[in-house]
């Protein structure tokens, strides 16, 4: 059993949709053990304390230096055994030094088909406001694992999403919520501790 630790910092809508695939059994070989959040009034919080599961709070303004901020994250996913690290919404940068030492071992889910509107300063509605601007009238989510480029770690799962042309940046949030992120997150932690996401030059593999 892996033990998987989510990382949050809002309303924990897709932490809600893993909480909800491990009570389906959906998700085999791995149970969340531990949510993190990198704020005090994330409602996120609620949501895992509902399910039973341990709560850190981990605020980056906490520590005077990256390094230090750096040795806290590492020494609670240490402390509970951590194999799997989700990025579920979280909004703190993940430094180098934590992604060495859980190579393709950290994934995150970003509200856009990546490579479009990723990268530094696409989060949450910004993503959506981008896209809207750009006026595409696809977009979508990714899954994939987190390396030292912001947003450029190897694609898992991705699902297109319609536009539609009354859209604002909140439905279209919702939208790709619902059709696309609430699954694929779910899924990509399934073949994750099923052993079923091969790494190769940089790509990924899924096995069947
Ligand atoms: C989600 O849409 C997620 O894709 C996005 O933040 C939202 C969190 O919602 N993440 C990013 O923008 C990361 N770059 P949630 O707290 O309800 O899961």
């Amino acid at each position: 059993m892996l033990n998987i630790a989510v990382l949050v910092s809002g309303g924990g809508t897709n932490l809600q949709a893993l909480i909800d695939a491990q009570a389906t059994g959906q998700i085999q070989n791995g149970a969340i053990s531990l949510v993190i959040s990198s704020r005090t009034d994330a409602f996120a919080l609620e949501r895992a304390k509902k399910a039973g599961i341990p709560t850190r709070v981990l605020l980056r303004k906490g520590f005077a230096e990256q390094a230090d901020y750096d040795a806290a994250l590492l020494a609670l996913l240490k402390e509970f055994q951590i194999q799997l690290v989700v990025l579920a919404g979280f909004m703190t940068i993940i430094s180098e030094t934590v992604i060495r030492q859980y190579e393709n071992q950290i994934i995150n889910v970003h509200p856009a088909l990546i490579p479009s509107f990723c990268g530094p300063g696409f989060y949450g509605l910004h993503v959506h406001e981008a896209a809207l601007e750009k006026g595409v009238k696809v977009s979508g989510a990714t899954v994939h694992f987190v390396n030292e480029v912001c947003d450029g770690g190897p694609i898992i799962l991705q699902k297109a999403v319609e536009v539609l042309p009354d859209d604002t940046p909140e439905t279209l949030q919702r939208r790709i919520m619902e059709q696309a992120e609430w699954k694929l997150l779910p899924r990509a932690v399934e073949l994750f501790c099923a052993g079923k996401i091969v790494v190769e030059n940089g790509r990924t593999r899924i096995l069947d």
